[in-house]
Parts: C-alpha cells; structure tokens; sequence
C-alpha cells in the first residue's frame, strides 16, 4: 500500500499460499464490473462544495477510525512501545507470527478507546494485527489476539465503498476485495456521489433527513451492530463479522438500505441471527 488516505486499495493479493489449499476461484466468481472508483468520489471531492460538512465530519471519529501511523499513532503509546512498565507492547503479527517492529505499522484502527495496529501480510498483501492493542482509558497494553485480516473482516464498516471482488466458493474464504476510502467518508452514509458531484442535484444523492426512521436506523445499524457471518468467509476462513456487498462484485451502498427495491432478505439490524445471509441476495 502506498499510504495517503485516498489511494484505492486493493484487497487480498491471490497469493500462493491461498491459492494451493483453496483451488482456482470458480468461473463467475470474479467480479467483473468496473471497481467501485468510477461511482464514488471520495470525501475530498465533497469538500468543494460542502466546505461546512466537511470541516464538521473531520472532527468525528467517523473520519479517523483508521488512519496512517504519522499522524494517527497516539503519543502514548509510541511512548511505551517496549512496554508499560506491567506489559509488553506489540511485537508480532497475528496472522503470520512474524516479528514487527513501530516503523513497520501502515495504519493504527482506532483512537478515542482503544488503538490497534495494521502491518502488513506479506503472504497475502493484506492487513494484519499485532498482538497488542492499547487501551487509552489505563494507558496500558493488552493482548489482542485477532487472527483475521483487516481488508476481509473490518474494512466493510471501517471503510468507503466497500466490495468483495472475488470469493473462493469451495474454500469459502473471501480471495479479494477493495474501497475507495479509508474511514467512514461522506458517501458511506450518502452513497456513491460521483454523479451528484458532476450534476450538483440533490436528486442524484441520498439524503438520510428524506427517508423514515426505519430505513435511517438501517443505515447507521449496518455497522453500528455486528453479525456473525456464516455466508461469507474471512481470507482466513472464519466468519465474518459484517453484512457484506449484497452481491459479488456489487459495491455496498450503504445509504441505499431501506429504500425501495431493498431485497427482502436483507437482515434488518437487531433482528435474530437466526436470519442468516445469503450470497444470492439480488443487487440492490
Ligand atoms: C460541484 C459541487 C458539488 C459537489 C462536488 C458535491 N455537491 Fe452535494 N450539493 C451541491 C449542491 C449545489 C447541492 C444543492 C442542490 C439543490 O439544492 O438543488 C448539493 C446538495 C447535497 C446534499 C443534499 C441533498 C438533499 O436531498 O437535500 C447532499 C446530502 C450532498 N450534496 C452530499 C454530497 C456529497 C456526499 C458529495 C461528495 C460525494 C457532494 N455532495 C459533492 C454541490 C456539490
Ligand atoms: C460505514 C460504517 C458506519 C456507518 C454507516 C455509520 N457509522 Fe457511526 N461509526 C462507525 C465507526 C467505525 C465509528 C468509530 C470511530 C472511532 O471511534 O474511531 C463510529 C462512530 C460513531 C459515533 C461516535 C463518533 C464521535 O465522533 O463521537 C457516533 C455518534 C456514530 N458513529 C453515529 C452514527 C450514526 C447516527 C450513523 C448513521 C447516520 C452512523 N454512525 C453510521 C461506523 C459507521
Ligand atoms: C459491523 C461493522 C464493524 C465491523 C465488521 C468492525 N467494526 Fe470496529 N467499530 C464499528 C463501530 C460501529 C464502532 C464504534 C463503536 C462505538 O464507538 O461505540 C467501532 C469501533 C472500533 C474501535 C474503537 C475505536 C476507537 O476510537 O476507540 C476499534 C479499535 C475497532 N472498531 C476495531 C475493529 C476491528 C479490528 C475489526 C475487525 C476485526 C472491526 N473493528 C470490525 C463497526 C465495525
Ligand atoms: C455517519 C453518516 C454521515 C456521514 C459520514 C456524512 N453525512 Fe452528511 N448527512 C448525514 C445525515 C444523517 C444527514 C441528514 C441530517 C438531517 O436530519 O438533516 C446528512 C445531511 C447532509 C447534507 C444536507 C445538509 C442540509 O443542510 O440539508 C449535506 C450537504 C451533507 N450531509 C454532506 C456531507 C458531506 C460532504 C460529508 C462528508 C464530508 C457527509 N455529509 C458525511 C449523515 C452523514
């Protein structure tokens, strides 16, 4: 990854190790629309004409969930890296074992509660954890032992524009994915603005003040609740803890629940979790 809040990522690198367990990804299992680019815009854009939202949103955490070392890590705990005088700080990643050192950390999850830190998998391209997480409310280190990456098991509510490209079937794991945008941006909660950005009509994106209350809650419970994922697979191969794109290939459209033509098994939030996900779920 090249740093910089607004380069697109690419998810999971189809590496060899994936591959040599999980068999080729089945034919109609890649995605092959355009990537979500071509519709969203990203935040910056929105600046130019929504100077006063856009000051206004940068001040919530919404815009800092995840963000690059410089100028994300928390003082503090650069501070105690070696450790809080009880415990250690992190030292390796979860995913690959292997050791990591401060200058090896891309993006820091996390700085009103508790920080996380993202190094790379070299294995699959990806994100993975340290072992440590800092708790700002202590000031100490505690472990943290999450063995999936960030691109396959946060990045959907951690991210803008979210989607899964391509998806192992018989493996059941997640093989790529990829955002527009690091963070809760603007067009997580107004959708994809790249039209409303060249026409400037309100008719061409979503304003949450228009829709009822229900479709309002849907909007902020897709990530303000968590599911545990028995549909859709991690790249590790344990569930996943979010709601997905409704279709492969398709980009989550967050502010586009609760509106008409919403599938019907669309899960509300809260709702038992008995109501499992199905990939065949229409586009929305
Ligand atoms: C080139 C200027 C421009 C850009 C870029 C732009 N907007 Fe707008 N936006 C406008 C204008 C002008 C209006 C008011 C339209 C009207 O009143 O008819 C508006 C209205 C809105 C509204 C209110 C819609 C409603 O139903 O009342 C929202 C929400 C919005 N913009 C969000 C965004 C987001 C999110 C982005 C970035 C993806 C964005 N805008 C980018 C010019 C822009
Ligand atoms: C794409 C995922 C996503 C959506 C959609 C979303 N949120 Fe959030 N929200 C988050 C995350 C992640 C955080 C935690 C940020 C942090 O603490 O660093 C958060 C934090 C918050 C906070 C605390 C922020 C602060 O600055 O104090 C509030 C309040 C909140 N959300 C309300 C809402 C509401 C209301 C909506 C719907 C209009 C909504 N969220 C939609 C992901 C989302
Ligand atoms: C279903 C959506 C969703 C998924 C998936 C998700 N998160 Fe979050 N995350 C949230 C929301 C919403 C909040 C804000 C909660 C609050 O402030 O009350 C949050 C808050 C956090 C915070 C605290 C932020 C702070 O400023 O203190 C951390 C750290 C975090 N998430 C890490 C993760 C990690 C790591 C993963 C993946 C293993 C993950 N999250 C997956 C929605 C999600
Ligand atoms: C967490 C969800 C969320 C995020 C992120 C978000 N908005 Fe909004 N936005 C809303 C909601 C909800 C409303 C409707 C508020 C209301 O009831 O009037 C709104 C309203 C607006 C409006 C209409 C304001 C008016 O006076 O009618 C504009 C313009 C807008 N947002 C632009 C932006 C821009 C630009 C960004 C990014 C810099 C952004 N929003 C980020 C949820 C969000």
């Amino acid at each position: 990854m090249r740093g910089g809040i607004m380069l697109p990522v690419v998810g999971v690198v189809l590496s060899a190790t994936l591959c040599a367990g999980a068999g080729s990804v089945q034919a109609g299992q890649q995605a092959k629309k355009a990537g979500p680019k071509s519709e969203f815009v990203g935040s910056e854009q929105c600046r130019k004409c929504h100077k006063i939202e856009y000051d206004s949103w940068k001040k919530t955490f919404h815009s800092k969930i995840v963000m690059p070392r410089k100028g994300g890590i928390l003082k503090e705990a650069v501070e105690k890296w070696a450790g809080d005088g009880a415990n250690p700080g992190p030292a390796v990643g979860n995913v690959t074992g292997k050791a990591y050192k401060l200058e090896d950390v891309q993006y820091v999850v996390g700085s009103r509660w508790k920080q996380r830190y993202l190094v790379k998998n070299e294995e699959t391209g990806n994100l993975q954890f340290m072992n440590m997480q800092f708790n700002r409310l202590t000031g100490k280190w505690e472990k943290y032992g999450q063995k999936n990456d960030w691109n396959t098991q946060c990045a959907t509510c951690h991210s803008t524009g979210y989607r899964i490209t391509a998806y192992d079937d018989k493996a059941g794991k997640t093989l790529k994915s990829e955002f527009v945008e690091f963070g809760v941006g603007c067009e997580a909660c107004h959708g994809p603005g790249a039209k409303h950005a060249r026409s400037k009509k309100k008719k061409d994106i979503f304003n949450p003040a228009n829709v009822d209350v229900k479709a309002q809650s849907l909007l902020c419970g897709y990530c303000h609740i968590r599911l545990d994922n028995e549909q859709w697979k991690t790249a590790q191969g344990n569930p996943r803890e979010d709601f997905p794109a409704p279709k492969l290939g398709e980009t989550f459209r967050a502010a586009m629940i609760g509106r008409s033509g919403t599938p019907s098994m669309s899960p509300s939030p809260g709702s038992s979790p008995a109501t499992r996900l199905t990939r065949s779920m229409p586009a929305i």
